[in-house]
């Protein structure tokens, strides 16, 4: 089954407002000539609003980074998934391993902010990835399939998980330190989730699934990754924050 690519820039808590709506007018003007590719955008909250004007009529999507399960109440600090549908949000990025590790984030939560998600209507792209350590101890399946069972556990009850769901392996030892795992490193772990999917829900389901790879992809190294069987896509930090880097990532056919 052929799975459309999707090349997804995760902002993290960078740019300016005025840096923003920069990035985000060079990147519509170089995809309206590429109908193969979904392109997606997760900046910041607060910069949502002013790049979902400079979106415009182009076919770039957009995502948020985050937010609470409950559709709203009283969590000081916290944004609901309404309340990014209402601003044009129709991605969310989830249980990113910066969530996991710097905020205290649980695979529970996680499940709850995925369920939620999608009683919504927006797609969650949903992190999963080994450490260094857990790597080197040999237990990199054991933490992924631990990782799917509580964080999908929703879904895993009813055996029922929207296709259009987005499950990003991003190994911890990758992000940010221009270390990427190899493309067979990558591969193997991807079938392993396509397997899973296959094994807990059915083997449609898990062909149409997909599985973005995160970890320092480069405009050097894209190509390679993206051709892979089971590498549908990328979930890219640093270089998705300069026009020339990312554009190059998503015109990755080309090269
Ligand atoms: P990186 O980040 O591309 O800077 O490694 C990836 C991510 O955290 O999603």
């Amino acid at each position: 089954m052929e799975r459309k690519p999707l090349i997804a820039g995760n902002w993290k808590m960078n740019l300016d407002l005025d840096e923003a709506v920069s990035l985000v007018n060079a990147i519509a003007d170089s995809i309206s000539d590429l109908p193969e590719v979904d392109v997606l955008v997760a900046p910041p909250f607060t910069a949502l609003t002013a790049v979902k004007q400079a979106i415009g009529n182009s076919k770039i999507l957009l995502g948020a980074q985050n937010m609470h399960w409950e559709m709203s109440g009283a969590f000081t600090g916290e944004i609901s998934g309404r309340m990014l549908q209402e601003i044009g949000c129709t991605h969310i990025i989830l249980g990113h391993s910066e969530r996991r590790m710097l905020f205290g984030e649980t695979s529970e939560g996680i499940d709850l902010k995925v369920k939620s998600a999608v009683a919504l209507g927006i797609v969650p792209i949903l992190c999963i990835g080994e450490t260094l350590e857990q790597r080197e101890a040999g237990q990199t399946f054991e933490v992924i399939e631990d990782q799917l069972v509580a964080s999908l556990k929703n879904f895993k009850a009813e055996r029922d998980m929207p296709p259009s769901t987005v499950l990003a392996y991003e190994p911890v030892w990758a992000i940010g330190t221009g270390l990427t795992a190899t493309p067979e490193q990558a591969q193997e772990v991807h079938y392993f989730i396509r397997k899973w999917i296959e094994n807990n829900f059915d083997s449609k389901l898990a062909q149409q699934i997909r599985i973005l790879y995160g970890g320092s992809v480069k405009p050097d190294n894209v190509k390679e990754l993206m051709s892979e069987a089971d590498i549908d896509g990328a979930l890219v930090g640093g270089a998705s924050l300069k026009s020339d880097s990312f554009v190059r990532l998503i015109r990755f056919q080309e090269m």
